[in-house]
C-alpha cells in the first residue's frame, strides 16, 4: 500500500477488536517509531508503542478527549522538546506513524487531550521540558467500527469542506482550480482527506508558483483561547492539524515525484480575516514535469 492508498484507507476507529497487535507487526512499528526523532521543522520528538491497560476508557477519563474509545490494543505516545513549532512537527510525525500503521493493517484514532501529567506521561517517562500534545489509540478494527460509530456521524467525519473553501491561487479571493493545481491537485485532495480535531479542517493552502503557503484558519470558539481549552489546558490542536496537512501534502507530492522543502516565506498577503494566520511554506524544488504549462502561464518557471 502506498501513501496515497493509506490516506484513502485511514479513518478514525473508535471500536477495536479484542485482539493484541501481532508480534511481528509490533516489531515493525517499533522500528519505524525509533526512526521518527525529528520533525520537518526541526523539533526533537520521540514516540513509543505502549500496550493498553485493562480499561482504556478509564485511562482516558478526565484527559479532555472526546468520543468513547473501546478496546484499543495499545497507544502510540509521543513527546516533543521545546522548539519554535513543536505542535506542527508532532502532528506531522504522528500522522506519518498513523499512515505506516495503516499500511501494516492497523487502525487508529488521534486523541487530543491533556496528557502531560497523566499515566501516559509516566509510561514514556516524560522529561519535565517535554510536552505530549496528543496520543493515538491503535489496534485492529472491530466489525461495524466505521458504520456504527455515533461520534463519526456527529462530527460528520465523512464530510469535507469543498475544495474552493480550502485552496487558493495567488490571493485569497481566487480559489485554486484543478487546472491551476496541476499534478499536485492529488496532493491537495489528500490534504482534504486528512483527520483534524473535531473534523474542523482548519487548513488553507495558497499557491504562488512553486510556493505552497500553508495557513491556519482558526475555528471560532475552538482551540487556543477558548474557555473549554483553557479549562482543560488542551494543546492547541489546530496546530497539530496543520502538521497533519503538511504530512499528507508532502508525502503525496513525493509519491507523485515532486520534491520540496519547508521554508519560512510569508508573502504578507491580505488575509481573509483575523482568524487566519500564516504558518509555513512548501517550496517545490524538483518536479517530474520540468515546466508544467501552468507554471509557464504564471511566469514562474520552476528550476
Ligand atoms: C489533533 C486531533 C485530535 C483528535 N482528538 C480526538 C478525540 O479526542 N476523540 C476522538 O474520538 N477523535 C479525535 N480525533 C479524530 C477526529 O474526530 C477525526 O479525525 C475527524 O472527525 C475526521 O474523521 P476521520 O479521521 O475518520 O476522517 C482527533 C483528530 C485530530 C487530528
Amino acid at each position: 500500500m502506498n501513501t496515497i492508498e493509506a490516506i484513502r484507507t485511514r479513518y478514525s476507529c473508535r471500536l477495536f477488536a479484542l485482539r493484541p497487535i501481532e508480534l511481528e507487526t509490533q516489531q515493525k512499528m517499533r522500528r519505524y517509531l525509533q526512526a521518527r526523532d525529528t520533525g520537518p521543522l526541526g523539533t526533537r520528538v520521540r514516540f513509543e508503542l505502549a500496550a493498553a491497560g485493562q480499561n482504556a476508557a478509564a485511562e482516558l477519563r478526565g484527559l479532555g478527549t472526546y468520543g468513547f474509545i473501546r478496546n484499543p490494543a495499545g497507544f502510540i505516545i509521543g513527546a516533543a522538546q521545546p522548539a519554535p513549532r513543536p505542535l506542527e512537527d508532532y502532528g506531522y510525525c504522528m500522522e506519518q506513524i498513523i499512515l505506516e500503521a495503516t499500511r501494516l493493517g492497523l487502525n487508529t484514532c488521534w486523541l487530543g487531550g491533556t496528557f502531560t501529567q497523566s499515566s501516559f506521561a509516566a509510561r514514556i517517562q516524560k522529561a519535565p521540558e517535554e510536552v505530549i500534545p496528543a496520543v493515538t489509540a491503535i489496534g485492529y478494527a472491530a466489525p461495524g467500527s466505521r458504520s456504527r460509530d455515533f461520534v463519526r456521524r456527529r462530527a460528520r467525519a465523512d464530510r469535507r469542506l469543498p475544495w474552493e473553501n480550502l485552496f487558493f491561487c495567488e490571493t485569497f479571493e481566487h480559489p485554486l482550480t484543478g487546472d491551476e493545481a496541476g499534478d499536485l491537485a492529488l496532493a491537495l485532495e489528500m490534504v482534504r482527506l486528512a483527520p483534524s480535531a473535531s473534523n474542523k479542517q482548519p487548513w488553507r493552502i495558497l499557491r504562488q508558483g512553486n510556493l505552497w503557503h500553508f495557513y491556519l484558519e482558526r475555528t471560532p470558539n475552538y482551540g487556543r483561547g477558548s474557555l473549554l481549552f483553557t479549562i482543560l489546558r488542551l494543546a492547541d490542536l489546530q496546530r497539530l492539524d496543520i502538521g497533519i496537512a503538511m504530512c499528507h501534502f508532502e508525502l503525496s507530492a513525493y509519491e507523485l515525484g515532486y520534491h520540496g522543502e519547508w521554508v519560512d516565506a510569508d508573502p504578507g498577503l491580505p488575509l481573509p480575516g483575523e482568524r487566519t494566520q500564516y504558518i509555513i511554506t512548501w517550496r517545490l524544488l524538483r518536479g517530474r514535469v520540468k515546466a508544467p504549462a501552468l507554471l509557464n502561464r504564471m511566469g514562474r518557471i520552476n528550476d
